[in-house]
């Protein structure tokens, strides 16, 4: 019986020794099979507190959970979002950096001359993730209570307002100037490394106009903290049911939805990917995530758009439609 057990153990042994060995020597389908093993990092593109964060975090305990490994969130800040997407598109492609960016994945191809990175070609798509409205807001004194008193103030005072974004590529940025072009003015505007910082300036009357996503604006909007003009979807939204929308008050037609997608470096295993997709989709079914995106005003998207191939089809028809848009109002960065 002792010899029986010594024995077993000896083969026990000399199998584990023989399957190191055969593991060191092999290089790793093994590896994407265990994935993950270690800590995975979300990289988010603005600063911490922000909408783009919220959601971030939000998302990351659930992934947590869902992939048995710690999903970290990292922010690397600036120029828009394109720094953080550069920095991605280099990455190892080992399953352990992922992405999570908004509409300015596309936006930034027609608003920057050079860029050092290309959403169509350096990234692995994983999903699409919820839509965000974006509201219109002004620091508390600004002198215009109403949508039309803040409409004729701002065409009659131009030259002195200002308008605060994240950047050039930021939804803010986009939706200022989609607001500017409305009107028909050209305001001096602020940039920030998110709209975190933005929104610490609008609350201490530093800049004066601002469009950002409910993810942020809602608990500031409900603590009347802002003046709030309105919200830029095309229909009212739940989590605001009050609140009238740009279009329907005069800026017709005025529509700015913020998508997200979550990427990867090109060459990052589909088996991994995979498995992210599937902890994603969990994720969205999460009720906590759900209760959080309701408070917040973020809608997940469709299941057929919780896929790659959803992410990857609507990067590329915003890439085409945003293009002329950013090019007719002449804005860009070198
Ligand atoms: C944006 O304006 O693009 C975002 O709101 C930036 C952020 O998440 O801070």
């Amino acid at each position: 019986m002792k010899f029986h057990r010594m024995l077993t153990a000896a083969a026990a042994s000399f199998t584990g020794a023989l399957a190191i060995a055969l593991l060191g020597a092999t290089p790793n389908p093994a590896q994407a099979q265990a994935w993950p093993t270690k800590a995975i990092v979300l990289v988010i593109p603005f600063a911490a507190g922000g909408p783009t964060d919220v959601m971030g975090r939000t998302l990351s305990v659930a992934l947590t959970k869902n992939l048995g490994q710690s999903v970290i969130v990292e922010n690397k800040v600036g120029a828009g979002g394109t720094i953080a997407a550069a920095y991605v598109a280099k990455a190892a492609p080992d399953g352990y950096t992922f992405f999570l960016h908004h509409n300015g994945m596309a936006s930034s191809t027609a608003l920057y001359r050079k860029l050092a990175f290309n959403p169509l070609t350096d990234f692995e798509y994983v999903s699409q993730v919820a839509d965000v409205p974006m509201t219109l807001l002004a620091r508390k004194d600004f002198p215009a209570a109403t949508f039309q008193e803040m409409i004729a103030y701002v065409k009659a005072n131009k030259e002195k307002i200002n308008l605060a974004n994240a950047g050039l590529g930021a939804v803010s940025h986009l939706c200022g100037m989609l607001f500017q072009q409305a009107l028909g003015v050209d305001l001096q505007t602020i940039p920030f490394q998110g709209t975190a910082p933005a929104m610490n300036a609008l609350l201490g009357s530093q800049v004066d106009l601002m469009c950002d996503q409910t993810t942020q604006t809602i608990p500031h909007i409900k603590a009347g903290s802002v003046r709030f003009y309105g919200v830029t979807t095309k229909q009212r939204i739940k989590a605001l049911p009050d609140a009238p929308t740009l279009s329907e008050q005069g800026l017709k037609d005025f529509e700015m939805v913020v998508w997200h997608g979550i990427y990867a470096p090109k060459g990052t295993p589909g088996d991994i990917t995979a498995k992210m997709n599937t902890a994603l989709r969990a994720a969205l079914k999460d009720p906590e995530v759900l209760r959080r995106f309701a408070e917040l005003g973020a809608e997940v998207v469709p299941e057929a758009k919780q896929t790659p191939a959803g992410l990857q089809t609507w990067l590329k028809s915003e890439i085409d439609r945003l293009g002329p848009l950013i090019r007719a109002a002449g804005k860009f960065a070198d």
